[in-house]
């Protein structure tokens, strides 16, 4: 009998990746309206111990509190904008402080004093607190949400959840980090991270150490699960990778993971498609380090990576291409991900 047929599902179009009007919407679409990976808690430890990110051009910080409960806020000063933090992460004293003019904020976000500010009848600082930002917690993993409406976090992870089962990940710690800055639109990066179908050509290394031919990639909600038997039992990789809508890799290690955030970097300033910036957060049990084989096959696997999607967009800049066709064997993620990307963005592209 011969097997159903179906059209090969069409890409999105080459003007997509490339067209900077775009990046304003996929920005309050896609990104305010997702839960945003941001850091594991064990680098929120004490009370006041904080950690800022930019998500999607939205500067957020995390702090601990007095109480213990982790916060997240804007970080963005309620009196001309100013920024209550300096550097990727520290300890402050009770208080965050603003870096402009010294206003002093709360741990939870209560504007406690306006400095120097001088007489004001009118003005009432308990209507000038920091504008909260939803955060939760998964495993350990801070996530934040801009949109406070969205679902809670805990269901958008159910699938990965069921998934690893008993696994235990308590008391792990950060224990390296990585950034990459790539030549490509976010998206280009990210279809690469959802399909293993160029794995036997792009990375011979990794290649030895799992079955590509076996390489499957299965939707589960707004979850790609990628799972490859191993071909040798000290392989460096466990042989499961998840990707969670839109931009976030949790990559699976014998002995911890490594959480993989493909940031945007908008094209706004730049013009063209924007940048890519790759943050790779790599967890381990406390008093171990990331091993040295695994970070050299990371190096190795990134690079490799690195080298294609810059070609890739390279071609799709060069307006030869305009729409190709998806395998169906092995494109099932690329081909979800498009589909949530149309139906996020309404419409408005291809
Ligand atoms: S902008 Fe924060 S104190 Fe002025
Ligand atoms: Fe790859």
């Amino acid at each position: 009998m011969n097997a159903p047929t179906q059209p090969a599902i069409e890409t999105l179009p080459a003007s997509v990746y490339r067209d900077p009007a775009l990046w304003p919407q996929e920005r309050t679409r896609i990104f305010a309206a997702s839960w945003q990976f941001v850091t594991h808690d064990s680098a929120l430890a004490q009370a006041g111990d904080w950690v800022a990110e930019a998500v999607a051009g939205y500067p957020v910080v995390v702090v601990r509190g007095e109480d213990g409960a982790i916060r997240a806020f804007h970080n963005v000063c309620r009196h001309r904008a100013g920024p209550l933090t300096q550097g990727d992460s520290g300890h402050c004293e009770g208080v965050l402080t603003c870096r402009y003019h010294g206003w002093t904020y709360t741990l939870d976000g209560r504007l406690r004093a306006a400095r120097d500010f001088g007489p004001s009848p009118d003005f009432d600082p308990r209507a000038f607190g920091l504008y909260p930002v939803r955060v939760e917690l998964w495993r350990g993993l801070v996530f934040v949400a801009l949109d406070s409406a969205i679902a809670p976090l805990a269901e958008w992870l159910a699938p990965l959840e069921r998934r690893l089962g008993s696994a235990d990940w308590s008391g792990l710690h950060i224990a390296g980090k990585r950034q990459h800055l790539i030549a490509c639109n976010w998206k280009t990066y990210v279809e690469n991270y959802l399909e293993g179908y160029h794995v036997p050509l792009i990375h011979p290394t990794l290649d030895a150490e799992i079955d590509s031919a076996r390489y499957s990639v299965t939707m589960e909600g707004r979850i790609a699960l990628h799972e490859a038997p191993l071909r040798k039992p000290d392989a460096v990789y466990e042989g499961l990778w998840a990707w969670l809508w839109p931009n976030i890799g949790v990559n699976i290690y014998g002995r911890g993971l490594m959480m993989e955030r493909m940031s945007p970097i908008g094209p706004s300033q730049t013009g063209g498609p924007g940048q890519t910036r790759l943050d790779y957060i790599y967890l381990m049990p406390e008093g171990e380090t990331v091993s040295e084989e695994t970070m050299a096959m990371s190096d190795v696997v990134v690079a490799e990576d690195l080298w294609v999607v810059e070609r890739v967009q390279q071609n799709l800049d060069a307006d030869v291409y305009t729409t190709g066709r998806l395998s169906s064997r092995h494109e099932g993620g690329v081909a979800a991900f498009q589909a949530f990307y149309r139906e996020a963005m309404g419409g408005l592209a291809g």
